[in-house]
Order: structure tokens, then sequence, then C-alpha cells
């Protein structure tokens, strides 16, 4: 029968765009090798979202390492809280993700749900693996890092990071510096994370090391307006709201500014960076219908966030994939390091104009206290400068012992003090991309069949800026000089940062069949007018119409192409 995913599936790995890793042992679930098609195309995604987040956006690209020291994950909470609820088959043994079965079977907010409301779920369906119903069984809890010693000696623990995100939370204060202190400020990584998932049974879905390119966007708790959200104010996007979900309605299409305006998305940071999002996925080639933002439900928020959109890719074999995340974390992560580590992680935001306060100033009269607490005196006098004095007598703490200070020890005069600015705790506005699932999305949404001339075609209708090879250099033969010809063309198109490929293998149709099936958006073809006038035809991957150009104007009209600058109707 046909299967569109088996087709994908076998051009990938034919062309080499994934294959399974260390294949010759056998692969491991849960683990992908990028082939030269594949790497290719995966770094082209990689600088289309650094086309936005670090050019539009600003925010500088820093790189952490993927293994962390204990601490930094107890900080986070990811030591404590980072797992899924697991189960395992009494009949076969294979261990499952609990939440996930329970899902499939249709059992609403499987995901929030406790061990043993989810155990008791499961004692009447059927294991996915054998197929045969669990019976009574225990659901635990799994701590999904992976865990490593650091060093040979001491053994400290380390873990190979669960989301790039936390590096840019302990560089926080250095961050802070690099942008002068000012908020609000943002930086982003992109990288790898592991996780050691339960059963990894859907391909490029669900990986145990995998991409993500992370923001992590620091603003000033009271003022959560982009500076720039004019760019998207009118920006519509279909949102899957809590009302709409718990209502069973589908999604609604909202302008950024409406929705923020009927509070249906917490604030402007977050509405952004969900139209932002919504043009990435756009500009990757995933179509309209196939994208939806849902909010998180109240019992599925994680613990630290005060609203989350996940934007999830329709699949015709997984059905909603969730592929980013955008959160606001609150000051979570920065209050959760800071007590953890000890150190600062706050801001000192100068008012507009500094504003006053009255104060009320103790002084002691060292003459008096010095008789009464002798060497503690001094301690005292400079712990009152604080107290909040009594009706008679003043209280204070000096070195965990409580003191009573009788107040005709000490005058109070009130005074106005000028406070320059306060010190804030920043909250973070995180927008969280899966950089794989993205990868299996473009794939699924350009996977093409047509028939032409009697033939199925497989095109993979690649946006031009993202096809690993932006051109085909093709000579009609490989003799009479334009095989000369035309490896000269590839020579220049890649001296100038063109990626193009010579191919003269084969009939003319067969390599176009080529490289319409690994997405190559234009085939540049030489034949015998080229050493009369110059002149060449390129090729459109998905009209395959073809237009005749000047050799010399390829330089200038390729790259205008692949970046949309120049379209290839306005050239027939
Ligand atoms: P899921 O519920 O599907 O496990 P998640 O909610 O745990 O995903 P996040 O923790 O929000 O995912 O991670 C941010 C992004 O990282 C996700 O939107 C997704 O694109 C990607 N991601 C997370 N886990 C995996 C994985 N195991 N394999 C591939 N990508 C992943
Ligand atoms: N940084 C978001 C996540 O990976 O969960």
């Amino acid at each position: 029968m046909y299967d569109i995913y088996e087709e994908i599936i076998d051009l990938t790995r034919r062309r080499g765009f994934i294959w399974p890793t260390s294949e010759c042992y056998g692969s491991v679930a849960g683990f992908i090798d990028y082939g030269p098609l594949g790497a290719m195309l995966k770094r082209r995604v990689e600088d289309l979202w650094r086309s936005f987040y670090v050019y539009q956006e600003g925010y500088y690209e820093i790189e952490c390492p993927t293994i962390a020291q204990e601490s930094v994950f107890i900080g986070s909470g990811h030591v404590k809280e980072f797992a899924d609820k697991m189960v395992q088959c009494p009949h076969c043994k294979e261990f499952l993700r609990a939440d996930h079965i329970a899902e499939a079977h249709k059992t609403p907010n499987a995901q929030t749900m406790s061990s043993e409301i989810l155990a008791r779920t499961l004692m009447s369906l059927p294991c996915p693996s054998c197929e045969k119903i669990f019976g009574p069984v225990e659901v635990f809890g799994f701590n999904l890092m992976f865990k490593t010693a650091i060093g040979p000696g001491t053994q400290r623990t380390g873990y190979l990071r669960p989301e790039t995100a936390q590096g840019m939370f302990t560089d926080f204060q250095r961050l802070l510096r690099f942008y002068r202190d000012k908020l609000p400020f943002g930086a982003v990584q992109i990288g790898k994370a592991y996780r050691n998932e339960i059963s990894p049974r859907q391909g490029m879905i669900r990986l145990r090391e995998f991409n993500q390119a992370e923001a992590e966007i620091f603003v000033h708790p009271m003022q959560k307006n982009h500076p720039e959200f004019s760019r998207y104010r009118d920006y519509i996007v279909p949102l899957y709201s809590m009302n709409e979900q718990n209502n069973g309605l589908s999604p609604k299409k909202h302008t950024m500014d409406a929705a923020v305006k009927t509070n249906i998305i917490a604030n402007e940071y977050v509405a952004y960076y969900i139209a932002l999002t919504h043009e990435l996925l756009t500009k990757l080639g995933i179509k309209e219908e196939r994208m939806r933002f849902r909010q998180h439900l109240r019992d599925e928020m994680a613990h630290y966030a005060s609203d989350c959109w996940d934007a999830e890719i329709y699949s015709d074999r997984f059905g909603w994939v969730e592929t980013v995340g955008i959160a606001d974390r609150t000051d979570y992560d920065l209050n959760a390091h800071a007590k953890e580590s000890g150190k600062e992680f706050k801001v000192f935001v100068p008012f507009d104009v500094p504003k006053t306060k009255k104060q009320l100033k103790i002084s002691a009269d060292m003459g008096k206290l010095g008789p009464l607490f002798k060497v503690k005196a001094k301690l005292i006098a400079d712990a009152l400068k604080d107290a909040i004095p009594g009706e008679t007598s003043t209280r204070v703490i000096v070195e965990g012992e409580e003191y009573e200070v009788p107040n005709s020890l000490f005058s109070m005069k009130e005074e106005i003090i000028e406070l320059r600015g306060e010190e804030v705790v920043p909250h973070v506005i995180e927008p969280s991309y899966g950089i794989d699932r993205m990868i299996y999305a473009v794939l699924e949404c350009s996977y093409y069949e047509d028939e032409v001339e009697g033939e199925t075609r497989k095109v993979l209708r690649l946006p031009a800026r993202i096809a690993p090879v932006q051109v085909a250099v093709l000579p009609l033969m490989n003799k009479e000089g334009l095989d000369s010809l035309a490896s000269e063309l590839n020579s220049r198109l890649r001296s100038n940062a063109i990626f193009s490929v010579y191919d003269d293998s084969g009939a003319i149709g067969r390599r176009y069949r080529r490289h319409d099936e690994i997405g190559t958006p234009f085939a540049v073809t030489l034949d015998f007018d080229t050493i009369k006038d110059k002149t060449v035809t390129i090729r459109e991957r998905d009209s395959m119409k073809q237009v005749r150009v000047n050799i010399d104007e390829l330089e200038t009209l390729i790259p205008g192409l692949i970046h949309d600058k120049i379209q290839f109707e306005s050239l027939l």
C-alpha cells in the first residue's frame, strides 16, 4: 500500500539526507545521522532561523558546553522534576511512555495525570508493542537526563544538557555586562540537546540527541511591550487558545494586536514571537492549513510559565506535532539559579526621573550605648540604622542574638532620600525551536509526485533558500567544449558562494529528475547555442519552465532567485 511517510523515508535514505546511525552495528533508536544533503539542509534551516533571531532581532549567538555540572540542573529543577511517566509491559517487558499510551486511546489530559490514575487507566488497554492487555501495572517517573562523570579522579557528576537554555541563564551576569547593563536584551543558541526518551518510536520527531535553536529574551518584569511590536501588530495567526480547547471549538484566526488586547495572549512579547514563528515556518514552506498555535492548558503549563504556546504542525503520519514552544518563563530561572549559586541575578534599572522617599534616620548615642552593650555597642549602633523603631524600645538582631534598645539611647530624624533606580529580576521570554522536527515537517510538506512523460516524477519542493544544492549545471553533452564551459561556470558560481553541482551523466531528462528529487530549485543547461551566443537555459524545478539568459547574468540572477529578490516568472 502507498504510504507517503515510507516514500519520504526511502528518499531521504537513498539520496543522503537522513541515515540511521552506526548502521553497521545495528542502529540505536533515537539517534540519526544527517548525510551530505541532510547536513546541508539543516545548516540552511539554521541560517534561516539566524536571519530572524540574529539579523532581524539583533540577539547575539553564544555557544555553551553540552555537558554541565550537577548544580546547574539542581538549580534549574531538572534533577528533581525532569521526568516522564514510564510503564513496563508485564508481558513483553518493553519500557513505554505511559501518558502516550493513554493519549493514543483518547484519554484526555494524560500528560498531567498522576502515576496512580495513569496506572488504573492502562489496566484495560493493550500494550502497543505486544498488544496484550496490560492488567495491573506500576507507573513511575523516569528522569530523562543522561548522567555522566566529569574527570577521572573526583568523578564529579555531570549531565548532558536537556535544553540549550540553561547556558544562557548561567551566563546572565556576563551577558548583562555585554549588553551594557540595559534591558531588554537577548541571547540565542543553536546546538545539541539530549533526552533519554523512553520509547523513541517516531523517527525524527522523538530523538535522544536532537538540535534546538533557542532564544532567551530578558525583559523588565513590568514592561512586556516589544519595542518593535508594530512589525507584527496586524499579522494574522491561527490560535488554538485554552478557551477553544476547553469548549471543543476549532482554532480561530486573530491579529496579534487583538489577541493581546483581548487577553488571549498574555503580552506583546509572546504575541510577537508567535507571529515571527509563523512567518519563519511559512518561509520554510510549511503550509498555512498545517499550522496552529496551541496554548498550554492551565494544568499542562510548566510550573515556571505564565503563558505558553506550541507551534504545532500537522503531519499525515503523526498528527499535530509540537515543533516550537513559546513561553513566558517569568523570573523562575534567574531566581532558581540565584538561590542555588548564591549569586545575584538582578539588573539595576535607573528611573527616568529620580524619585524621592521619606525615611527615618536613626543615630545612636555611643556615649550611652557603650556602657550598656560594651563590645557589641558598635554592631548594635549599625543594626539600628535599618531598624523599625518600637513605641519605647527597638528590637535589633546582632550575630544571631536579639537586643532590646531603649529609644532614649538614640535620636530619630525624618529625612528625604533620592532613589536613582531599582533592582529587578528580569522575566524571560523563550521561543524554543526543535530543528529536527522542523526539518521533518519541511520534508513532509515539500514532498510531491506528478507524472511527466508517463513516469512518476518525485519532487522536493523545498524553498530555494534552504535547498541543499542550489543550482545544477548540466552540459547537454560532455564533448565539443560544452563540458569545459560548464565546469568553468560551476567554479564561477561556487566562487560566488552559490552551491552548484556539475552533472554530465545520463540523459538530460534523467538528470532533471535526479535534481528534482533532492529539491534543487534551478538547473542551468548548456547546449550548442551556448558556444555560439553565450546563452544558457535556466529551468525551474516546480513549473519545469525554462528561460534563456546570457551566461554572464547568472552570477546576479541565481542569488536573486534563491533569495526571492527576483521571481522566475518575471524572466519568462
Ligand atoms: P514533547 O511533549 O513532544 O516531548 P516537549 O514539550 O518536551 O516536547 P520542549 O521541552 O518544549 O518539548 O522542547 C522544545 C522543543 O524541542 C520542542 O518544541 C521540540 O521541537 C524539540 N524537542 C523536544 N524533545 C525532542 C525530542 N525528543 N526529539 C526532537 N525534538 C525534540
Ligand atoms: N527550553 C525549553 C525546553 O527545552 O523545554
